[in-house]
């Protein structure tokens, strides 16, 4: 495909090569709007070589240039000099580059032979996979698609909370109160009952506390029975969670979470200790980061057992002897920056340089619109639920606009999860939000549904006018302002991804799939297909394909399905 901003580039450098590439092209602006341009080289710079006013330096551009194939028209204006893309080729190049590579349009090798984790959801075992699990799965499944899609050998890894003193609380409540049937029924919402109770019943009876303990150590010992005990909440908890990841059509390639490490983490206190970062303190072992602003990492507790953030730095060890990545990348909430903060700077200061691709990616909050949500307070929402509630909203929606389509429980899932994680991913992730029932599953406006129905629309259309993707099209015939704009945003696409995957932030890609929705739709509404002269039509019918084929790779990247019919 055509790169018009390298065309800038050669034809700004080939007449004034003072500059050279580089420099050129990190000079190039995009104007506010399309009247001014596509591209803008502002002269400024060239002023001081010139010793000339950057007016002048504009002027003499232009005329040097002259006519060029790339662009209709080269205009200067005070001291820059707009470029405006020959239209035509602009819609050969990109209908042509699209149709050629389908739904490989956009991808690219940068990530060739590069391993990047995308370590997400990591979710606790025990507890309710609750709506606020929903940010970091989502999020974090949109990134490792991205990566793949640019040709990292992406990982994805969900590091489970399946460790820790709780579970010495666990054993013990389970020892003094447990019922195997009662769990096995209803496991995560029994093992919290389990778990309160035991909280609740250690504020009157300090003996609990050591009993907890006592079941933590001996589980960090490998006693047999304190093992078996966890190793089953573990299996009924992940056969819960997978029933949400089935329902996301989600899938890790690996599972190993914090109890992976527990044979990892001694040679790491060794390891801290002859490096001469611990320290005691009331009998615990510490990395002191007074010195960069931080409260100490507390890596070992006076009873000799680990914390999470010794399991996490044994983790990003063993990630990178086992992986050797090149970005090692964590989707968590901003509730833990400073966890993040604190144990990168450890591992830097144990001296691995690697601790600069350590990547935190934090995000927001989410609540519902009848307030947040909190474990404690027993208010928990299960996103389980929450995802069959959107599924049921979406079966109703199509049962009254379209009773007779074929697979409607499928499509009734594609329609109610894509909703979710549509409005999941539309705004950057590091604002807070409300999730809304009536905005999710809107036919209007900028949702899910919407982006979707646009593509099954475009989809019928290309059935109803027989689309034959090897026909002869004159693609000339496409000028109509809005064909032009729609195509404009299609060409774009593939640097919105690089942007996506340069800030981490799949709402790029959510707001331009989007914008391409809306344009098509445009174009649909102002310009003739089915109707249309042979010649006209096919080439419309041409645009409408790129245009579906576009949509279904940008929602493909936000992990979301796409029906054909709607
Ligand atoms: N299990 C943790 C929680 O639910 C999140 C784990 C995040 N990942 C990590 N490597 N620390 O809060």
């Amino acid at each position: 495909m055509i790169d018009f901003k390298k065309e800038v580039v050669n034809t700004i450098y080939n007449i004034e090569n003072s500059l050279d590439k580089e420099e050129i092209e990190k000079l190039i602006e995009v104007p506010p709007n399309y009247d001014m341009g596509d591209y803008a080289f502002p002269c400024f710079r060239l002023a001081k070589t010139f010793r000339k006013a950057p007016n002048l330096i504009a002027t003499e551009l232009k005329e040097k240039i002259g006519a060029n194939e790339y662009f209709e028209k080269i205009e200067n204006v005070g001291p820059y000099l707009n470029f405006f893309i020959n239209k035509e080729k602009l819609t050969e190049t990109v209908l042509e580059e699209i149709l050629e590579k389908k739904d490989d349009y956009g991808a690219q090798d940068i990530g060739k032979g590069r391993n990047i984790i995308v370590e997400f959801s990591s979710p606790n075992i025990a507890k309710p996979f609750h709506i606020g699990h929903i940010r970091s799965t989502v999020i974090g499944n949109s990134l490792y698609k991205i990566c793949k899609f640019l040709g990292f050998n992406a990982i994805a890894i969900n590091h489970l909370g399946d460790y820790g003193t709780q579970f010495g609380m666990l054993i013990a409540a389970y020892k003094k109160w447990g019922d195997k049937e009662v769990i096995e029924n209803d496991p995560i919402n029994e093992l919290l009952k389990l778990y309160v109770k035991f909280n609740a019943e250690a504020e009157k009876d300090e003996a609990l506390k050591d009993e907890a303990r006592y079941w933590f150590r001996e589980l960090e010992n490998g006693n047999e029975e304190a093992v078996e005990l966890w190793q089953w909440i573990r299996d009924v908890s992940l056969k819960e969670f997978n029933r949400v990841y089935d329902l996301l059509n989600i899938t890790f390639d690996s599972y190993a979470g914090e109890s992976f490490y527990s044979d990892k983490m001694d040679r790491v206190i060794k390891e801290l200790e002859e490096k001469g970062l611990l320290k005691e303190s009331e009998g615990a072992k510490i990395v002191d980061l007074e010195e960069y602003d931080m409260p100490p990492a507390l890596i070992q507790k006076k009873d000799g057992s680990t914390l999470y953030i010794t399991r996490d730095i044994a983790a990003a060890i063993y990630r990178k002897e086992h992986y050797d990545f090149y970005k090692n990348i964590y989707v968590v909430a901003s509730q833990q920056n400073l966890h993040f903060k604190q144990w990168f700077k450890v591992v830097e200061l144990m001296g691995y340089e690697w601790a600069k691709d350590c990547i935190h990616v934090p995000f927001g909050m989410v609540s519902l619109e009848d307030g947040t949500l909190s474990t404690r307070k027993g208010r928990v929402v299960y996103l389980e639920d929450v995802l069959k509630k959107a599924v049921d909203g979406a079966r109703k929606i199509i049962e009254e606009k379209n009773p007779n389509l074929e697979n409607k429980e499928e499509i009734a899932k594609q329609v109610g999860i894509g909703a979710v994680i549509f409005q999941e991913l539309f705004n950057s992730r590091i604002k807070d939000y409300v999730f809304t029932w009536d905005r999710t599953l809107s036919f209007e406006g900028e949702t899910g549904p919407y982006v979707q129905y646009t593509h099954a629309r475009a989809n019928s259309l290309l059935e109803k006018g027989n689309f034959n993707i090897d026909d002869d099209v004159d693609y000339t015939l496409l000028k109509e302002q809005d064909e032009i704009d729609l195509i404009r945003l299609l060409y774009n696409f593939p640097n919105i991804v690089i942007d996506a995957y340069e800030k981490l932030e799949p709402s790029f890609i959510t707001r331009h799939v989007v914008e391409i929705a809306k344009a098509f739709n445009k174009f649909y509404n102002s310009c003739p297909i089915l109707s249309s002269e042979e010649e006209l039509k096919k080439a419309r019918l041409s645009l409408v394909y790129v245009t579906k084929t576009v949509i279904k790779t940008g929602l493909g990247l936000l992990g979301m399905e796409v029906p054909d019919k709607m």
